[in-house]
């Protein structure tokens, strides 16, 4: 059976904050976001597609799912808070949209950087949003573009792994996907507004509001390194660049990228 469509009038509830392209494929939200920023896009245009062909995720893997049965798109936007503070911005994304959900009835939290988890019933968490932010050139300056999947009415058969799950499957029907997008888009909108005009006191705040909600923090983890090789030990807490402080056998690490997997005591 043929997933229904976004209803593309009713996302003009985004408007004026941002302006919105709906592509019926693209190859990846996040290129065709990256290469309209280069050609002059102004901060809000949002980037829709319901199939991404090349659809990219974090640490040089792919992402794939069905027609119209994920939320995908990419918003492009002009930062001015200082260029330190940028790291910021996929943990803002994450913790927003993991707020977002749990406001709207699901077990979500986030995992440090940026993954949307949901508590499952057996108490394991799955992944249900992935999030990736990448920083462009372009002529009038850097822009960043923040591109989220969002598994929406994917059934168990069509999850690209086990350990990810749906908001179809975690609540036993398919939500309307046009509500959610217009939800997390004004979310992260307002979020990023808030973020962006509040100075020092408001990057405080989330800095404080991410560490006592980011579902890493406290527990035993393994972070596969970019070079390859991995650190064991507790999360306990998150630095001020946003980096994930491990605390292990040999001292305290700050991680800034990573892989984190939340390992119980007996599977080290
Ligand atoms: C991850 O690896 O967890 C991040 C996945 C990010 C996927 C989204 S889908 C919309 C946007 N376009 C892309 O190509 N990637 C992001």
């Amino acid at each position: 059976m043929r997933r229904p469509s976004l209803d593309v009038a009713r996302l003009d509830a985004l408007a004026p904050a941002l302006r919105i392209e709906v592509l019926e494929e693209a190859t990846s939200t996040n290129a065709v976001a990256a290469q309209r920023a280069r050609d002059g896009a102004p901060e809000g245009l949002l980037v829709v597609a319901e199939h991404q062909t090349a659809g990219r995720g974090r640490l040089d893997r792919s992402w794939a799912t069905p027609p119209r049965s994920a939320l995908l798109f990419s918003l492009v936007l002009r930062p001015t808070v200082p260029a330190a503070d940028w790291p910021w911005l996929p943990l803002l994304t994450g913790h927003t949209v993991a707020k977002t959900l749990r406001g709207a009835g699901y077990d979500a939290g986030v995992k440090w950087p940026n993954d949307v988890l949901l508590a499952g019933a057996d108490g394991e968490s799955k992944k249900i949003v992935g999030i990736l932010v990448e920083r462009v050139d372009t002529p009038t300056g850097p822009a960043a573009v923040i591109g989220i999947g969002l598994n929406v009415s994917l059934t168990p058969e069509e999850l690209p792994v086990p350990t990810a799950t749906s908001l179809a499957i975690a609540a036993g029907h398919d939500p309307d996907r046009t509500a959610v997008l217009i939800d997390l888009a004004s979310a992260l909108v307002e979020a990023y507004d808030a973020w962006q005009a509040g100075g020092e006191e408001a990057r405080d705040r989330l800095a404080s509001s991410y560490a006592a909600a980011c579902v890493t923090v406290g527990r035993e983890v393994r972070v596969e390194l970019p070079a390859g090789d991995s650190l064991l030990g507790r999360a306990t807490g998150v630095d001020r660049s946003g980096r994930l402080v491990v605390t292990g056998p040999t001292g305290q690490t700050a991680v800034g990228a990573g892989d984190v997997v939340h390992v119980r005591a007996t599977d080290q």
